[in-house]
């Protein structure tokens, strides 16, 4: 039976001691959410070590946001995975919009990173979409299942132990815009058609993939009673503990 995971991914928010604060609140009141439910916080790099600290005896996991494409050396303002796992984390996020978007993060590097995460023993989040001219243009079930394809064909079903997918349609992000829960679960079933085409029915099976984009405590729970929905990557709604946990118990 494939895990439902609700990670929230702080991006570029939070000082510190403000991510310290919220990791621990959420920590606090992770022990509402029922057992089969896993939690996961990504807070910025500078935050991990302490709040790994925060979370220590608590059921929530620590992700990073991204990891380096190299293992070390001159790579300034890189962060490697064994840096990653070092500071605490045992997932991170990769392949996200906004890192596409804005920092030319392209498949070919997805798949060096996705490796280098899974070498290190990370678990790895992998954000699809399309945004919303592909939508537009139709192209919707076209960009997810390419993305898909480009980064986990080169993976084996062993190493597709420690992969979670997230669809994040670009165009829901940050925007208030949510998918509808049809939209979302017939782009989550093509993810996992994709899946069972290379791996086989019981990796798709397995699979937890979960929706991003304005997912609320409003929302989640019209969204998470999809068939392939597992969960979701909260975003803004994340920085809050009460609507995150909230968000958690939707399911
Ligand atoms: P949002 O972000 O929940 O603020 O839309 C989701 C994400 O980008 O992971």
């Amino acid at each position: 039976m494939r895990k439902k995971i609700v990670a929230g991914n702080w991006k570029m928010n939070t000082t510190v001691s403000e991510g310290v604060a919220l990791a621990k609140a959420v920590a606090a009141k992770s022990v509402e959410v029922p057992a089969g439910v896993g939690l996961v916080v990504a807070p910025p790099f500078t935050h991990l070590v302490p709040v790994a600290e925060a979370l220590a005896g608590s059921k929530v996991g620590l992700s990073a946001q991204n990891c380096a494409d190299h293992e070390k050396g001159a790579y300034t303002g890189e962060v490697a995975v064994n840096m990653l796992t070092d500071a605490g984390c045992q997932y991170t996020i990769l392949g996200h919009s906004e890192r596409r978007q804005y920092y030319g993060e392209t498949d070919e590097k997805l798949v060096v990173k996705t490796k280098l995460a899974l070498e290190a023993g990370l678990k790895v989040i992998l954000c699809v979409g399309e945004n919303l001219d592909e939508r537009e243009a139709g192209k919707h079930f076209e960009v997810v299942t390419n993305q898909t394809k480009a980064v986990l064909y080169t993976l084996s079903a062993e190493e597709m132990k420690s992969i979670i997918i997230a669809y994040e349609p670009v165009w829901a992000i940050g925007t208030g815009k949510t998918a509808t829960a049809e939209q979302a679960e017939e782009i989550h079933a093509c993810i996992r058609k994709v899946l069972a085409d290379k791996f086989g029915a019981e990796v798709a099976e397995d699979t937890t993939i979960l929706y991003g984009g304005s997912c609320k405590p409003s929302n989640a729970k019209e969204l998470f009673a999809q068939k392939d929905i597992d969960g979701g990557l909260i975003g803004g709604a994340a920085l809050k503990a009460d609507d995150f946990i909230q968000i958690a118990l939707s399911f």
